[in-house]
C-alpha cells in the first residue's frame, strides 16, 4: 500500500474492500488525466475549469475567497471522482525569479498560511482531501530534485516552516506533500525532524505524508522518517526494499503498519463520504472563476483617475493577450480549460463597433488598454527565470503607443513581478496575474468600474533584480542553495534597509478612499502569556462602495537580536459603503512578538517596547501605538572569562556581585579611569581619549582583560567572580 498503483491512483485491496482512489493536480483546478499520465502538464487532461492561480488568489487577501475556491474545487472533485487535490502550493517566494511562483502565495509566511488554511478548509468541507505542498524550503526550480537548501534554524522556523505551520494547524490537510530537495544536505523525504518531530509531534498533523512525484531517494529511510506514501511508484522496486528491510530486521514492521493505517484512513475519509449528487457544472464554475478573479486584481496605478473607463469613450484594446490572455502557468498545474474568456470577447457588448478601428489606431481613441505580461516560456515549473524583464517587443509596444496616446492603461498577465521601464509613461496599471479562464471578464469589469478593485500585492515588486535580498546566491550555488539573507525575505528586507521598490508588499489602489483612525490596544503592558486586542477604525471617505485590506504589522523590539523592521501579524478584508465606518479587531499573542531563538530551540520574546502599526502596505504605515511586552522565559546566562563587561554590568542579577567585586579591586580600576576621563573631558571636550571611547572599550572588554589592565586582579579572583555570578543565576 505504500506506493501508488499508477500515476494517479493509490492501491486498493479488493479482498479487504479497500478501494483504489484517484488524486490529481491541483492546485487551481482539476488536471484529471485518463491516459498518458505525466507530472509536467504535457499530456491532455479532461476539460475542467481553470481558476485563478495562487499568485492571483493570494492577492485577494480574502480568506472567504480562498474558502469559496476550495469549496468549488472540492465539489468538482466529488463530481469527477477525485479523492484528493494536490494543492495548495505555498512555498515562500524567496526570489521573484522562482519559475513556480505563479502557483505560490506570498513572500510572507503568515499571509501564505492563513490563505492556505482557508483553501484547505474549503476543499475538505466537501470530504475531499488536500495535499499542501511542497514541504519544505523548495524555493527554486533549478536542480529542485537534488539541490540542498542550506538554511539556518531560525530562518526555517520564522519563514519557511511558519507558512506550513498555520496551514497544517488551522487547515488540517489530509495529506502533506514533501518536496524534492534536501535541507542542509538531507532529503526532506528522509528527515524525521521535519516529517515526524515537527509536522506530527509539534503541529499535530494526523494525515498521510506523500512524496512529490518521484521524490523518494531511499525508500526505507523515508519510511522510517515518516513518509507514508510514495507517488507515483517505483514499479515495485522500492516496495521490495521495504519487505527486505523488514525481513532482515533493519525496519520495524510497525513502521509499515502505521504508514498503511494512515493511507487507508485517507482512502476511507473520501470513500465513505462520496456525494452521490455532486455534479460538475462547468458553466457555474466559470462564473465563480470570474467572481474570484474580480477580488484578486490589483490596481497599481491610476493617475488622473484614468480608470474606471467611461463606456462613452473610444477605447482601443491592444496586445495579443487582449484576445488570448495568459491566464495560467505551465507544468503540473496546467488545466485543460473548458472555456477561455478574453477581454476582447468580454468587452464586445460595450464597444464592438469601434473595436477593430480602435485596435489599429490607438491614437484615434480616447484611451488605449494594452494587454501585456509574461509568455508561457518565461515562467514555468521546472526552471527559474533569469531576469525580471517582460519581452522586449511588449515593452516597445507600450512605449510606442504611449508616444501617440496620453491615456494608456497596461493590464498585466504574469505570475510573478516584472520590471516596468514604462511606468511613468502610462496612466494606469492593472495587475491581473494569471487570473484563470474567466480573466477577461474580470478585467473588463475592473476597467469599466463594474467592480471596484480590491486586490493587494502579496509580494514586493522590486525596482531592480539586484535589489532582491537573495540576489547574490539565488540559483548560483550548484547543488547548494545558500539562504544567506536569513529571515530578511521580501519586504522584511526592503523595509529594514529602506530600499525603494517598484511596488511594495500589500500595495493596491481602489476607486474609493479609506481613512484610518482610532488605533487602540486593550492594554499598554502585557506579558508574552497574554493576548493583545488591537482595534482600528476604517472609513470609506470616497464616493463608491469598496473593499479595503486592513494590514497590521509589528515592529519588533530590537535588542540583542537583529530583526526585520516590520512583520505582518494580521489582515482583514472589509467592505464599506461610501461614508460607512467599521471597527476592525485583531488578536495578537506571543507569536506576534517572538523570534526563534536557536539557543533554546524555541520561540522567545525579548522584553521591551514593540510598535503596533497599521499600514496601507509594508512601506506606508498610517497609524502606530507602542506596547510594552514582558518576556516570561528566562534564559540563564552562563558567564566565563570571555564575558564582556558591558552586558554583564547591565544584567540586573549580576549587579550586586559585580558591585562588590569592583569595590574590592585596587584603586586604579578601569571604571575609575572612565570616571577620571569623564571629569577631564568635561573640562576639555577635545581630549584625545574621550569618555565615550573609554565606555565603548569597557563595553566589549572580556573579564579576562582585567588581568592585564587592572593591577592586582588575578585569574583566581576572576574565577571566584565567575563562580559567584553563575551561582547567582541558579
Ligand atoms: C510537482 C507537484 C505535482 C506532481 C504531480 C510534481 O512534479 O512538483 O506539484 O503535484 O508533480 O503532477
Amino acid at each position: 500500500m505504500c506506493s501508488g498503483a499508477d500515476f494517479w491512483h493509490l492501491k486498493g485491496v479488493e479482498r479487504l474492500g479497500i478501494p483504489s482512489v484517484m488524486v490529481t493536480d491541483g492546485p487551481h483546478g482539476l488536471r484529471k488525466q485518463a491516459e498518458a499520465a505525466d507530472h509536467l502538464g504535457i499530456n491532455e487532461s479532461e476539460k475542467a475549469v481553470c481558476f485563478p492561480a495562487g499568485c492571483a488568489t493570494a492577492s485577494s487577501f480574502d480568506r472567504n475567497i480562498l474558502k469559496k475556491l476550495g469549496e468549488t474545487i472540492g465539489q468538482e472533485c466529488q463530481a469527477m471522482g477525485i479523492s484528493t487535490i494536490l494543492g495548495p502550493a505555498i512555498n515562500i517566494k524567496r526570489s521573484p525569479l522562482c519559475g513556480r511562483n505563479f502557483e505560490y502565495y506570498s513572500e510572507d509566511p503568515y499571509a501564505a498560511s492563513e490563505l492556505a488554511a482557508s483553501m484547505i478548509q474549503g476543499v475538505q468541507s466537501k470530504n475531499v482531501g488536500t495535499s499542501v505542498k511542497h514541504f519544505l524550503a523548495n524555493n527554486q526550480e533549478k536542480r529542485r530534485m537534488t539541490s540542498s537548501s542550506d538554511v539556518d534554524e531560525r530562518t526555517l522556523r520564522e519563514i519557511y516552516l511558519t507558512a506550513f505551520e498555520g496551514a497544517v494547524k488551522e487547515g488540517k490537510p489530509w495529506t502533506v506533500m514533501n518536496s524534492y530537495n534536501r535541507i542542509n544536505g538531507k532529503y526532506v523525504g528522509e528527515s524525521k525532524e521535519y516529517l515526524t518531530d515537527i509536522l506530527r509531534n509539534e503541529w499535530g498533523f494526523d494525515g498521510c505524508a506523500v512524496s512529490d512525484w518521484g521524490a523518494v531517494n531511499d525508500r526505507v529511510e523515508s519510511l522510517k522518517a515518516g513518509l507514508d506514501l510514495e507517488m507515483p511508484s517505483s514499479g515495485g522496486m522500492n516496495d521490495a526494499l521495504i519487505v527486505e528491510a523488514v525481513k532482515d530486521g533493519t525496519l520495524d514492521e510497525s513502521v509499515v503498519d502505521t504508514a498503511c493505517e494512515r493511507i487507508i484512513d485517507i482512502i476511507f475519509r473520501y470513500a465513505e463520504n462520496r456525494d452521490p449528487d455532486a455534479k460538475l457544472d462547468l458553466r457555474e464554475d466559470h462564473e465563480t472563476a470570474a467572481a474570484i478573479e474580480e477580488e484578486c486584481i490589483v490596481l497599481l496605478k491610476n493617475d488622473d483617475n484614468i480608470l474606471p473607463l467611461s463606456k462613452e469613450k473610444k477605447v482601443a484594446f491592444i496586445g495579443k493577450y487582449a484576445e488570448s490572455p495568459r491566464y495560467q502557468g505551465g507544468g503540473s498545474s496546467h488545466i485543460n480549460s473548458w472555456k477561455v474568456e478574453s477581454a476582447l470577447e468580454a468587452v464586445k457588448e460595450i464597444a464592438e463597433a469601434l473595436l477593430a478601428e480602435a485596435v489599429k489606431t490607438a491614437q484615434e481613441a480616447d484611451a488605449a488598454v494594452i494587454f501585456a505580461g509574461l509568455p508561457d516560456n518565461f515562467e514555468s515549473e521546472g526552471y527559474d527565470r533569469k531576469h525580471l524583464n517582460m519581452p522586449d517587443c511588449q515593452n516597445t509596444l507600450i512605449e510606442k503607443v504611449a508616444e501617440v496616446q496620453k491615456n494608456v492603461i497596461v493590464v498585466l498577465h504574469n505570475g510573478s513581478p516584472v520590471l516596468m521601464p514604462w511606468k511613468d509613461k502610462v496612466k494606469g496599471i492593472v495587475e491581473a496575474y494569471l487570473g484563470g479562464q474567466a480573466v477577461g471578464r474580470a478585467v473588463v469589469n475592473i476597467l469599466y468600474g463594474n467592480v471596484n478593485p480590491s486586490g493587494r500585492l502579496p509580494e514586493t515588486f522590486p525596482a531592480r533584480l539586484e535589489d532582491t535580498p537573495c540576489y547574490l546566491t539565488y540559483g548560483k550555488g550548484g547543488d547548494h542553495a545558500v539562504y544567506q539573507e536569513g529571515v530578511f525575505v521580501g519586504y522584511r528586507y526592503y523595509t529594514s534597509v529602506d530600499r525603494e521598490v517598484l511596488f511594495p508588499f500589500g500595495y493596491g489602489l481602489s476607486y474609493t478612499e479609506f481613512t484610518y483612525s482610532g488605533l487602540k490596544l486593550d492594554k499598554e503592558k502585557m506579558t508574552d502569556q497574554d493576548t493583545l486586542t488591537v482595534t482600528v477604525k476604517v472609513k470609506n471617505t470616497g464616493g463608491r462602495r469598496g473593499k479595503e485590506v486592513v494590514q497590521l504589522y509589528v515592529s519588533p523590539f530590537t535588542g540583542e537580536t537583529i530583526r526585520p523592521a516590520v512583520e505582518l501579524r494580521g489582515f482583514d478584508k472589509i467592505e464599506l459603503e461610501p461614508g460607512e465606518e467599521k471597527e476592525v479587531s485583531f488578536t495578537l499573542d506571543k507569536r506576534a512578538f517572538a523570534y526563534w531563538k536557536e539557543e533554546i530551540h524555541d520561540w522567545y520574546v525579548e522584553s521591551g517596547e514593540y510598535q503596533i502599526r497599521i499600514g496601507k502596505n509594508a512601506q506606508d504605515m498610517v497609524l502606530c501605538v507602542p506596547v510594552q511586552v514582558q518576556g516570561t522565559r528566562e534564559i540563564p546566562k552562563v558567564y566565563s572569562l570571555n564575558s564582556c563587561l558591558g552586558p554583564l554590568m547591565r544584567d540586573p542579577k549580576a549587579q550586586a556581585v559585580m558591585g562588590a567585586f569592583m569595590g574590592n579591586m585596587s584603586q586604579n580600576t578601569e571604571a575609575d579611569e572612565v570616571q577620571k576621563q569623564q571629569e577631564l573631558q568635561a573640562e576639555n571636550p577635545d581630549a584625545a581619549v574621550s569618555s565615550e571611547m573609554m565606555t565603548a572599550m569597557m563595553e566589549d572588554m572580556p573579564l579576562r582583560q582585567l588581568i592585564s589592565f587592572v593591577p592586582g586582579v588575578t585569574r583566581e579572583m576572576l574565577q571566584q567572580l565567575i563562580d559567584a555570578l553563575n551561582a547567582q543565576k541558579k
